[in-house]
């Protein structure tokens, strides 16, 4: 028995023991790979006829997964094992894509034919172009991607059968490959040019890229610079374990519903300035500081807590250590800056002043706020010369691979059940109608 079979088994000679409404309950802790043990709490209410109360999930976890693994106070990030330090240094998306969604790295045959078939499922149904006119130009991108998304199970009923292995396979692939084209798409339509088709001759970022910023009037040459920064980009961002978006993927999938309905749930979640959100609000924030100058007093404002002020792009609710991803952004928007000559970029230099001073702030070290992976991410974004409305579209992009291996790893589950929280209930108590006239 290898280490992850082992790590569904409950371990019975360390079991909790709890005491409450005078039942006294063993509950079995269950041992992962590595990372902490969990407390199956799964008959509590069976047992002692209690519930756990846990709003924003910070204790608990709601399923067992082999795709990603976070150790925030270590700050490491490893998919299906492997560091993403190394995975950002080494690997392509189109190869990430294969190992989040079958558990091992492709044979460099399997790389071809998933490359293949990924780039041959890129165009989307003709008539889903017509989607596009309805709404407006001025919509956000993250709007049509909802729509457009949520619509896609409209047009490929031929791989809604969640319970067949081969739609489940034919659905992934196709938002792996359309997801990209959808979002440029939006883009297109926002600033009122037409659709480029996807290029099977490029890679993943490459053909992204061309799709945004091609126009049919002249050759678009692809910068490999620039599209090896981006499709690193969407490496750190392809997946991050039980996420708000991630975990309602699995939330909306578990009623049985399609994937594709379950993908537009997990964009629209995903759009939050709490969560894929905060790459915009970052950008907002950096020119709302305006210069260098005006730093301090922001975060003396970010301090008062009459003030409201979040310091976006810091702060994550399992990093209590730098976001590995953060560094790897760093890294990259400088090499991406210098190339574009723009290294006196004044918002970078914002950025940097800020990070300066929040990490030897006593209220950022006491409250382990560090950058995550929104802080640089903007800058590189805008640099590259993307919108700042498309930057929460490219985490979606990036994200997609990572949404469908935790729906097809949920629905493959024998463990999974509909997911059902339970609640406690402060309202009042029964009480009977009263007519209006007494009221
Ligand atoms: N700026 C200032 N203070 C902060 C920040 C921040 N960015 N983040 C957290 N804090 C403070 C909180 O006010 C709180 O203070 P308190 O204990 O005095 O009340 C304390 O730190 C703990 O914060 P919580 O909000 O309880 O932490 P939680 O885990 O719930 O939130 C979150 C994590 C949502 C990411 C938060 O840090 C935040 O809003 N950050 C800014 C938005 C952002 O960058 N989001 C991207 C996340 S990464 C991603 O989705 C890709």
């Amino acid at each position: 028995m290898n280490a992850q079979d082992g790590a569904k088994k409950a371990d019975a000679s360390r079991a909790a023991t709890l005491i409450v409404n005078n039942k006294q309950m063993q509950m079995p802790v269950r041992s992962g790979t590595i990372g902490p043990d969990v407390v199956d709490v799964a008959k509590l209410y069976r047992d002692t006829g209690c519930f756990t109360y846990d709003p924003g999930f910070t204790s608990t976890a709601n399923c067992s997964s082999k795709i990603t693994y976070i150790d925030g106070e270590q700050g490491v990030l490893l998919y299906r094992g492997y560091p993403i330090e190394q995975l950002a240094q080494n690997s392509s998306m189109i190869e990430t894509c294969y190992l989040l969604l079958n558990g091992e790295l492709p044979s460099k045959a399997d790389l071809d034919t998933f490359r293949t078939t990924i780039t041959h499922h890129t165009m989307v149904h003709e008539q889903m172009t017509s989607f596009y006119s309805g709404f407006r130009r001025d919509a956000h991108p993250m709007a049509v991607m909802c729509g457009v998304v949520g619509a896609m199970a409209a047009f490929y009923h031929d791989s809604t059968n969640i319970h067949d292995p081969m739609h489940r396979k034919i659905a992934s692939h196709r938002l792996i490959a359309k997801m990209p084209t959808i979002a440029a798409m939006a883009y297109k339509y926002s600033i009122g040019q037409p659709f480029i088709y996807p290029r099977n001759d490029l890679d993943y970022a490459s053909n992204f890229l061309q799709m945004c910023f091609a126009v049919p009037c002249e050759p678009y040459v692809v910068n490999p610079i620039i599209a090896r920064a981006l499709d690193r980009i969407m490496i750190l961002h392809a997946d991050h374990e039980q996420n708000a978006s991630t975990s309602t993927v699995r939330l909306a999938g578990s009623s049985g519903a399609n994937p594709f309905a379950c993908i537009a749930a997990g964009i629209a979640s995903l759009w939050g300035p709490s969560h894929g959100g905060a790459n915009e609000a970052v950008l907002n924030m950096l020119n709302e500081i305006g210069t260098v100058d005006k730093v301090p007093e922001f975060v003396k404002r970010v301090k008062d807590k009459n003030d409201n002020v979040l310091l976006m792009g810091f702060g994550h609710r399992v990093y209590k250590n730098y976001d590995p991803r953060a560094k790897i952004m760093q890294q990259t928007c400088h090499e991406i800056l210098d190339l574009l000559g723009i290294k006196n970029e004044p918002l970078l230099k914002i950025a940097m002043e800020l990070e300066r001073i929040a990490l030897h702030d006593e209220y950022f070290i006491e409250k382990k706020l560090y950058p995550n992976v929104d802080f640089y991410s903007g800058i590189v974004l805008r640099a590259i010369g993307f919108p700042v409305s498309m930057f929460t579209p490219l985490f979606a992009v990036s994200r997609t691979v990572g949404w469908i291996a935790q729906w097809k790893e949920m629905i493959e589950d024998p463990e999974q059940k509909i997911g059902r929280p339970r609640q406690l209930y402060i309202g009042p108590a029964q009480r009977d109608y009263v007519a209006t006239t007494k009221r």
